[in-house]
């Protein structure tokens, strides 16, 4: 973890946010590498989960939301986790993250019971400041689905099963933030609610699992490196009827990258109004502030039904996390000389192409290294970079260290002979020359998105 997190600063992936005042816990800020990495993650999960399927609309909702919303998801009555306080040295701690019962801080076992805090921020909305105007930041994006759902279906008419997708911010006040971007305050995920009919549920939650993991891998995260838990009912969700948790072996150990839920008919079924109009199967508070049926129309029958939900839902720093943590190398190159290299999917690396002059000074390799750096940016593959640091070698070394599958070098034979470069491969150090005509093919056909996940 510790290489990581110096890789990551060292050359502007992940920073500590506020930093220079210290930082805030729990908060970190995405550099010039890492908010491409960021973007091509989510990028690349909006295409399996959206353009590639023919039942899946996105969706993009406000993070503050009206209080109501998360009371009758059960958010302000259970989204807690237990909380102990040391009364020698006054920290805080997650009382199920404790390996003793002694602070981890001060070494006391003075300890409070544990008690639930809830997890939720608040922040206050408008001008007025008397306690009543207030919103909560949201715990997770889901809830604005559920909320959207019959804008959703009125707008788009789509059949059982369909799915909506958004990838947004989340927010949590957590007790113990910890191993770097794993467990934050702030955050992103990518979330899928995939409506079914009642009683396909079970297969559909199945299917999902197997989609996610080889997803995942073809993220470039080792099969071998995940595994499945199926989360006993004592530790359930309170939405949950059953939950499958996709483990990856992080640095810190095996732990969570996403959740698949069956979350049943409880969310639609909380949102709606005059609920016992239906079937809800899910054990539902009543709600006289609702004024949707969140409901769809069974085609055969003719009834209207509340849909059940299987929702995939991944962290996105998560997934940089894992990503970093897969594609992190360091080989031997013989002679004592090592390379350090971030073996990124191309589909995923945050520069795609690295275009050097051989001579920084020289006008002419200049110009040429310019326009071939122009030409292959308007591919639209990612992001282009000319970079003129005059030492190839080392140009070389810095790319493989974030991970840039190709390197092209404009040298004299480019402008006086042949109108060729040299294309350096990443992975295999090969390089081959070429002539420029043939450059964007080649660059295409080595980082397409087809090819790549
Ligand atoms: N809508 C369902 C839901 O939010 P969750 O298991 O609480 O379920 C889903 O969260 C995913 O969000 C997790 O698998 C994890 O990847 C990510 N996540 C949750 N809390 C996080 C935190 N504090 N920091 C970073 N990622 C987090």
């Amino acid at each position: 973890m510790e290489e990581l997190v110096g890789l990551a600063k060292r050359r502007g992936f992940i920073f500590q946010s506020s930093d220079i005042y210290g930082g805030l816990q729990g908060m970190y800020d995405y550099g010039p590498l890492g908010v491409e990495l960021k973007n091509n993650l989510k990028a690349a999960w909006w295409r399996a989960m959206v353009y590639n399927r023919d039942d899946v609309e996105g969706l993009d909702a406000a993070i503050l939301t009206n209080p109501l919303t998360l009371r009758y998801s059960g958010h302000e009555a259970t989204f807690t986790d237990p909380l102990v306080d040391c009364r020698a040295c006054k920290s805080r701690w997650r009382a199920d993250h404790l390996e003793s019962n002694k602070c981890p801080n001060c070494g006391s076992d003075d300890l409070t019971e544990p008690r639930p805090f809830n997890l939720m921020f608040k922040t206050q909305v408008g001008p007025v400041d008397d306690g009543s105007s207030f919103a909560y930041l949201r715990p997770e994006t889901a809830q604005a689905i559920f909320t959207n759902f019959k804008n959703v279906v009125d707008s788009t008419s789509p059949k059982l099963p369909f799915g909506i997708a958004q990838i947004g911010k989340a927010f949590r006040n957590e007790i113990t933030p910890r191993n770097f971007i794993f467990r934050v305050r702030e955050f992103e995920q990518m979330e899928l609610e995939f409506f079914v009919k009642p009683g396909e549920d079970e297969q559909w939650h199945a299917k999902w699992v197997e989609e996610r993991l080889n997803w995942w891998s073809e993220q470039g995260v080792d099969r071998n490196q995940l595994e499945l838990y199926h989360v006993p009912a004592d530790e359930l969700a309170h939405y949950s009827k059953a939950t499958v948790d996709v483990m990856y072996r992080f640095p810190h150990g095996l732990e969570e990258l996403e959740g698949i839920a069956n979350r049943t008919d409880f969310d639609l079924g909380s949102h709606t109004k005059n609920q016992a109009e239906y079937q809800i199967q899910a054990k539902v508070e009543p709600n006289p502030d609702s004024n949707a049926k969140l409901v769809i129309q069974d085609l055969a029958s003719k009834q209207w039904q509340v849909p059940y939900v299987i929702e995939p839902s991944a962290g996105v720093d998560r997934g940089v996390l894992a990503i970093m943590n897969e594609a992190y190398r360091v080989e031997d190159l013989g002679d004592g000389k090592q390379r350090t290299v971030m073996a990124f999917k191309p589909h995923l690396a945050p520069i795609k192409v690295a275009v050097l002059p051989l001579k920084r000074n020289h006008e002419g390799i200049v110009t040429k290294a310019r326009e071939i750096r122009q030409s292959l940016q308007k591919l639209g593959l990612g992001r282009i970079l000319y970079e003129d640091t005059g030492n190839i070698g080392k140009g070389y070394r810095r790319h493989d260290e974030v991970g840039t599958p190709l390197c092209v070098t404009v040298d004299f034979q480019t402008i006086e002979q042949d109108d060729t470069v040299t294309v350096r491969n990443r992975d295999t150090m090969n390089q081959e020359r070429i002539p420029v005509s043939e450059l964007g093919h080649l660059v295409q056909a080595h980082l397409s998105a087809e090819h790549n996940g």
